[in-house]
């Protein structure tokens, strides 16, 4: 048997063995490791307790010391970086252009965040000063997330090189260049005690200690604002497609007091049951839950809703939550999550019926009453009265009245899309000569220019022999050559040769004008507007801030001609939050990265465990990832906070 330190001086023989190191030279320094190990193995085996223990404690006393040092050396940085970065640039305030953002959601906050304060005078002016983490709302809305936990001040979030001004931009003028914000002695700005004016009587009742003060900060004077360039970044509001009673009688879901309310609203329903004098009539009627529209939103209500109902309602209500409890989900189309991938659809379908949630599929709410909600199946005259208490109206989305505002001053004959403004694909909006005013997010759509309008030039550029027709190499060519200019050339990317057999019907080799025609046309078809998401919005947002800080000329409109590459949007996949631990991924449509991979819808815990990192690295800073954790860990150990407030 060779003791250990021979063995290990054999190692180092081999490995030093180019190196002409003899055995009987490192032989000499056995001594020395003989008594090294020994040393090592004698502490390991002396180790008792106490002696570990005191040992993790300095580590972790090390650790701790390092890591609040790291925080603290980083927040003085970025202090000290924000200020000398306002100073350099308060110098040339007046000098260079001054950049006004409309908004502080997922479009405006990226685009706040890189822009190049140096080069430009930048204004945020929105009448919410902070950022809402809206995909957390229905988390909000039953309690599993707190209200503070989804939201950042944005003075906190892009620092005092950026004027933030809270106030509504009421109007706009693109020929003197100027905002009109908030309309004179109106009370534009909301807080969150607004929601206690619904529930509380607005004077001070005998014995409350609380009543709401009118104090005079929360007006706000007009004033007129300059801008240079104006980026429009307002986000959209909810479409009720004036179905009768919804204002006045069901619940949205965009805002922090949306959530607040509904949370309210769901405790009112069970402590109103637990009367005693409740008929059971009128028990089951105020535990009856409807939720209007099975887009992402409804969907994620109505899980997390049934998530609270199973998990913390059952322990207090348990005889209400086994007889009258009911959850109704009601989506016009034939299935619910149209959007994503039909496996998902149907997955979710099975996965809610699991849960007690009952979908009604092709069936419109026709009107909302303060106790029922009036349904009509597709293809069926008759109306329905469902009774109920809370209804959550997640039908969808239209454009706020500050973007119809624009549409109209720019005129309908050029601003032709109602849901937004148009833009071209640098963003500008369209009608806009000076090409001053930038539109992104939900508030606004690009405009696809289509293949076939400029067919003839597309096939003579391509036709470079002059032949009257195209080979498969030049077809390959003018694919690659405009797929960025018209994405929707993209179908042909990944199999030209079957394209192009396509077209070539006699197979000879070549492909005439009209043949062209008829495959762009089908690629004309795939056009679709982006979807109405964050991803968008903040994709856009990042675009806009490099490409103003890249412009060497903003008068000049040309960007082709400064190398400004237009927008490509990037789609990294859809998802959402199903209930039960349990979430859905979909891929579909996602490039580059995930695209080569070739990923299958995802559902179930794995789904739900991505879904939760997602969001979590997602929130913009350390103070709402650590809110973010505690919560969720708060929510698995205790339960969720019924008590309404
Ligand atoms: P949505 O437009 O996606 O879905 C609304 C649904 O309501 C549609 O399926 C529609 O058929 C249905 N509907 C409309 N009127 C109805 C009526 N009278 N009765 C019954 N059903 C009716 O709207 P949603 O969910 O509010 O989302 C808005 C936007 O935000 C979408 O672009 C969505 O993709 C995005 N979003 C994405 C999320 C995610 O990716 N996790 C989360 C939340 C929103």
């Amino acid at each position: 048997m060779f003791s250990r330190s021979t063995l290990l001086l054999q190692q180092l023989t081999t490995i030093n063995a180019h190196r002409n190191i003899s055995f009987k030279q490192l032989n000499e320094i056995k001594p020395i490791l003989t008594r090294n190990l020994a040393w090592f193995s004698g502490q390991s085996a002396k180790q008792t307790f106490g002696g570990k223990l005191k040992r993790r404690l300095k580590n972790l006393l090390i650790i701790t010391v390092v890591g609040v040092g790291t925080f603290y050396s980083y927040r003085g940085y970025r202090r000290y970086k924000w200020y000398s970065e306002m100073s350099d640039s308060d110098k040339t305030i007046g000098t260079k252009p001054r950049i006004v953002v409309l908004g502080t959601g997922w479009g405006a906050v990226p685009l706040l965040k890189h822009l190049d304060t140096q080069k430009y005078e930048v204004i945020c002016v929105s009448p919410r000063n902070y950022f809402l983490m809206t995909p957390l709302l229905p988390s909000v809305s039953v309690g599993t997330v707190e209200t503070r936990t989804v939201i950042e001040s944005i003075r906190s979030l892009v620092g005092p090189r950026v004027k933030f001004v809270e106030a509504t931009c009421i109007n706009v003028d693109p020929k003197a260049k100027t905002i009109t914000c908030n309309n004179n002695g109106e009370q534009n700005v909301s807080r969150g005690d607004d929601v206690k004016t619904i529930v509380a009587p607005p004077s001070r009742e005998s014995g409350a200690s609380s009543r709401i003060i009118k104090d005079s900060a929360r007006t706000r004077p007009q004033f007129d604002m300059k801008y240079d360039i104006l980026v429009v970044a307002v986000g959209s509001e909810n479409n009720t497609f004036n179905t009768p009673g919804v204002e006045e009688h069901a619940h949205f879901l965009k805002e922090l007091l949306d959530a607040r309310r509904i949370r309210s609203a769901i405790s009112d329903a069970f402590e109103s049951a637990m009367t005693p004098t409740q008929t059971i009539a009128e028990r089951k009627r105020l535990l009856h839950f409807v939720v209007v529209g099975g887009g992402p939103t409804g969907v994620e209500f109505a899980a997390e809703l049934a998530d609270l109902v199973r998990e913390d309602l059952q322990h207090y209500f348990p005889r209400l939550v086994s007889s009258d409890v009911k959850i109704t989900l009601i989506e016009a189309l034939d299935h619910v999550l149209s959007m994503m991938d039909k496996k998902i659809s149907d997955y979710t379908e099975r996965h809610f019926r699991r849960e007690n949630i009952d979908v009604l599929m092709n069936t419109f709410v026709k009107e909302v009453k303060q106790r029922e909600v009036i349904i009509q199946l597709k293809g069926s005259e008759e109306r329905i009265s469902i009774p109920c208490s809370v209804v959550v109206w997640a039908t969808g989305i239209k454009a706020r009245p500050l973007t119809n505002r624009i549409r109209e001053i720019i005129g309908s004959t050029i601003q032709t899309n109602r849901m937004g403004l148009l833009t071209d694909r640098y963003l500008r909006v369209k009608g806009v000569e000076d090409g001053s005013i930038f539109a992104l997010g939900d508030c606004a759509t690009i405009a696809q220019p289509k293949l076939v309008d400029q067919i003839q030039l597309l096939f003579e550029e391509a036709d470079t022999q002059h032949r009257g027709s195209l080979d498969l190499n030049q077809f390959q060519t003018l694919v690659e050559k405009k797929v960025t200019e018209f994405p929707q050339l993209e179908i042909f990317s990944k199999s030209i040769e079957k394209a192009f057999a396509e077209a070539d019907k006699e197979k000879s080799g070549y492909v005439t004008l009209t043949a062209l025609r008829a495959i762009l046309e089908k690629a004309d078809q795939k056009i679709r507007a982006l979807p109405a998401t964050a991803q968008v919005a903040s994709q856009e947002g990042r675009y806009v801030a490099h490409l103003l800080n890249q412009v060497t000329d903003i008068q000049s409109t040309d960007f082709k001609q400064q190398n400004l590459k237009p927008f490509q949007y990037k789609h990294m996949g859809a998802l959402a939050y199903v209930g039960g631990d349990s979430a859905v991924l979909d891929f579909t449509g996602s490039k580059p990265v995930f695209d080569l991979f070739n990923l299958q819808p995802l559902s179930g815990r794995s789904a739900a465990y991505l879904w939760k990192s997602f969001y979590f690295t997602e929130m913009f800073t350390g103070r709402t990832k650590t809110l973010l954790a505690f919560d969720w860990v708060r929510t698995h150990i205790f339960g969720r906070d019924i008590s309404r407030y």
